[in-house]
């Protein structure tokens, strides 16, 4: 038994932060960013990350024609949960009016949506689960030290999920690999969540310790050897995969992944240029653009690579089932912004900036 994908949906809040809005707050311009990264713009989250969630779940599940409740596992994918107990999956499945599924939060950083897919795989194989919601999701910009000009240009928030539920052998998910490397752990981590003791406080809270070389430098053969072990465990090729849908961390990984693993261009997605680096949501966030777009057709076979905080690295092959088309809309919509991208960031960048001032070590 394979488990598909039966519904899809996203979440992006509305509020835009282009290069030339980062420009006008840190030493930094547009050629910089869009040469180094391929990121244009990136989106500036109004709301929580359960919110983001709600509304993607919501739409996932009515792309899968059934009702808001109608799940029996839960798994969010995030690093940036807006609280820690109880798990945010839980806070979604309230909203949503379910009050009996499994509910857990998995933290494995921008690999945590391929993860979550792997484990949806197994909870409905094992028969301990017959559909589940898996959701991506981010409030990275809260989390963010917007004076930090090599960080806060690549990250920015959203949501995205899917409905996974049993479907024909030859479906689902055919491969996947997941691993985790703690060794160069710190080269991305967030030390203090807010949740030091002040004595044990060694920087701003939430402050992000990201050495972005020794990232780029593993996140490249990461990806590449996720990939081509998911492809093994598949009994696949490359030649067999339509669409590789890797994780939007950097055009120039993206690139550098498709070159080696190798893969041409043409059967690579790519979105990062307006979300940015949004983490765990990102793959499902191209997985629904590729759709919108047309980029997967029934039966189609795909690859999703991915790397990220740990540093953990991931992948999965997935066999899409007949149907691309979403059988309903959901009419959740997220509650309307009254502010631009900066006017949101300025409290966080007023704080920051007064931090560092006065800790200037
Ligand atoms: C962050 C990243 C874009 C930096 O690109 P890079 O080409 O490696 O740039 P470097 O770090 O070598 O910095 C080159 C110079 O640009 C400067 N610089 C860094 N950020 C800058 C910015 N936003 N604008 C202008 N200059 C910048 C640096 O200070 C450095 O200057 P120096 O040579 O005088 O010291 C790249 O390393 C990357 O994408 N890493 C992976 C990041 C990621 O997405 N991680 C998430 C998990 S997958």
């Amino acid at each position: 038994m394979g488990a598909i994908v039966t519904g899809w949906g996203m979440c992006v809040p509305p509020a835009v932060l282009t290069n030339a809005d980062l420009a006008g707050f840190l030493d930094t311009d547009d050629e910089w960013v869009t040469s180094r990264t391929g990121i244009r713009e990136r989106r500036i989250s109004h709301v929580g990350m359960v919110e983001l969630s709600v509304v993607a779940a919501s739409r996932a599940l009515a792309a899968a024609g059934v009702a808001e409740d109608d799940f029996d596992c839960l798994i969010m994918a995030t690093a940036s949960a807006d609280l820690q107990i109880p798990n945010s999956a839980s806070r979604v499945q309230l909203v949503l009016g379910n009050r009996s599924a499994a509910a857990l939060d998995t933290n494995v950083g921008c690999c945590g949506f391929t993860y979550g897919l792997a484990m949806a795989n197994g909870l409905i194989e094992s028969g301990v689960s017959s559909r589940v919601l898996v959701i991506g999701a981010e409030r990275l910009t809260t989390i963010l030290d917007w004076t930090q000009r090599d960080s806060a240009i690549l990250f920015g928030d959203g949501a995205a999920a899917v409905v996974v539920e049993p479907g024909k052998p030859e479906q689902g998910v055919l491969g996947a690999y997941l691993a985790c490397d703690p060794e160069p752990g710190e080269a991305l981590m967030v030390g203090d969540l807010g949740n030091a003791a002040p004595h044990e406080r060694r920087c701003t809270p939430y402050e992000l310790h990201f050495d972005g070389r020794e990232v780029f430098r593993n996140a490249v053969p990461g990806m590449v050897k996720a990939g081509h072990t998911a492809l093994q465990r598949a009994g696949l090729s490359l030649d067999d995969i339509d669409l590789l849908i890797p994780h939007q961390a950097n055009l120039r990984i993206v690139e550098a992944v498709g070159k080696k693993l190798p893969i041409e261009p043409a059967r690579v997605f790519t979105n990062l240029q307006h979300y940015g680096n949004t983490s765990a949501a990102s793959i499902p966030l191209a997985l629904c653009e590729a759709l919108e777009q047309g980029r997967i057709g029934s039966e189609a076979k795909l690859l999703f690579t991915a790397f990220g905080a740990g540093l953990t690295s991931a992948a999965v092959v997935l066999g899409w089932g007949e149907r691309t088309e979403a059988l309903g809309n959901s009419e959740r919509q997220l509650p309307a912004c009254n502010l631009s991208a900066v006017e949101l960031l300025q409290p966080s960048l007023d704080f920051q900036r007064r931090w560092h001032r006065e800790h200037p070590d």
